[in-house]
């Protein structure tokens, strides 16, 4: 796939229509899909905010709007603010229904493209020490790393305060440790996965303020990290990850976004063209 995206792109999904229907906003994820399904030559039916330009305002039903555009799209990509909702839509497509963040929580096609630039900067996954660190309660991008994770033989160090803690359903399978302390660790560590405190999750947002700071992965810490380390952040970021590191050749996650073009084009071929 990185090869049909150097060389301008393909026809293989030529006459192929995907809907991206975004109840929540994005940057990267609609987009990303988007230029996917455009590398490979189909075509794109998209809805930037459903919440309010929607029939979901004369309150239709998930399930019926997933049947109606399905009678249009041959498959059909959506984020929501509420987790369960791409089930919900599913239940009643007719064609596969891609999760592009489900509420608090799954983001599986992140986690996917996380994988995928950690493989191939190690050319492994198996061995690794992993951290993920900061809002393990509410990053959904954070538990589908832990999920898909558990298939590798590797250990992980969750790194986050108490109160923010992966919660169990994630850690089933897992082999892990946690602290509170970054300081603690970030010398044993090959990966970082971080994101910023997912405000818009917690039952009061102000709450989220007072752990503001408390993981920030600034060029002083990475002093103490290995010099193979990789740092990942599906972005946007917020103080957790200052622009002073970006220089870092440790920094992977713009090279992150470029993967998760490659990647969402397997999935739609898979998913579209067997
Ligand atoms: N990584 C990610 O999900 O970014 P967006 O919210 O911009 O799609």
């Amino acid at each position: 796939m990185e090869e049909i995206v150097e060389n301008g792109g393909s026809d293989l999904l030529k006459g192929k229509i995907m809907a991206t229907l975004f109840y929540e906003p994005s940057t990267r994820t609609r987009f990303s899909f988007e230029a996917a399904m455009l590398r490979l030559g189909g075509s794109v039916l998209t809805n930037a905010d459903m919440a309010t330009t929607s029939s979901a305002v004369k309150m239709e039903s998930l399930s019926d709007t997933g049947k109606v555009v399905s009678q249009m799209a041959d498959v059909i990509v959506m984020r929501h603010a509420q987790g369960g909702a791409v089930e919900s839509l599913a239940s009643g497509s007719d064609v596969p229904v891609l999760n592009a963040g489900d509420g608090p929580m799954d983001h599986p096609t992140q986690g996917l493209l996380d994988l995928y630039t950690i493989w191939k900067t190690f050319g492994k996954i198996d061995g690794l020490k992993i951290g993920l660190v900061g809002d393990l309660k509410y990053s959904r991008v954070l538990h589908s790393n832990s999920q898909l994770l558990s298939n590798f033989d590797l250990e992980l160090i969750l790194v986050s305060p108490t109160q923010l803690a992966l919660p169990p359903d994630y850690k089933k399978g897992l082999k892990f440790k946690e602290t509170e302390k970054l300081s603690e660790v970030i010398g044993e560590l090959d990966v970082i996965c971080c994101n910023r405190l997912q405000k818009e999750r917690f039952d009061n947002p102000s709450d989220c303020e007072k752990y503001r700071g408390s993981f920030v992965i600034s060029s002083e810490v990475l002093k103490s990290a290995k010099d193979e380390l990789i740092i990942l952040n599906p972005l946007p970021r917020r103080e957790e990850l200052p622009v002073e590191v970006d220089n870092d050749p440790r920094a992977k996650y713009f090279e992150q976004v470029k993967n998760g073009v490659a990647v969402r084009m397997a999935l739609l071929k898979k998913v579209l063209n067997g």
